[in-house]
């Protein structure tokens, strides 16, 4: 009898150990917390605002509306925004982001950009 509740314990050792791991997992994918997804709105819409228009239409970089980047890569978008483009205008971004964050605006431009950091889309 002994033997057979070591091994139960076991199965829910194991048990435990693999939920732990699929939330982890979770979490790495999951949207930046609410406070930071603001920061991100408001630092897209300032700093990157300030070459790519306040609108995202374009200035001295591209517009980044849903229609202009549709047909891009998702990954080649979150390279350029973390590492930049060499050669050009656009600066790497990866010590003001991780790439969870840069993923997350590149998502959003494809999208449509929120208005305000407080919008709805930044909110769920
Ligand atoms: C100093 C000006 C400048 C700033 C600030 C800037 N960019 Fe750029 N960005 C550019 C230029 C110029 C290009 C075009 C590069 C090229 O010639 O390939 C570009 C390209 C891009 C592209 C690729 C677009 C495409 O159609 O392939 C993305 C995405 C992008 N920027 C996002 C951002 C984000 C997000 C920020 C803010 C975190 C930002 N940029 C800030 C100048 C800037």
């Amino acid at each position: 009898m002994g033997a057979g509740r070591s091994m139960w314990v076991h199965v829910l050792v194991l048990l435990g150990v693999a939920l732990l791991a699929a939330q982890t997992a979770q979490a790495e994918l999951a949207a930046p917390e609410p406070a930071r997804r603001a920061a991100l709105v408001n630092m897209v819409r300032q700093d990157c605002g300030s070459c790519h228009g306040l609108t995202l239409k374009g200035g001295l970089g591209p517009a980044l509306l849903p229609e202009t980047l549709a047909d891009k890569p998702a990954e080649s978008l979150v390279a350029t925004v973390l590492h930049g483009r060499p050669g050009s205008a656009m600066p790497g971004w990866s010590r003001f982001m991780n790439a969870q964050e840069a993923a997350w605006i590149v998502a959003r431009l494809m999208d449509g950009f929120p208005q305000l950091a407080d919008s709805a889309e930044t909110r769920q």
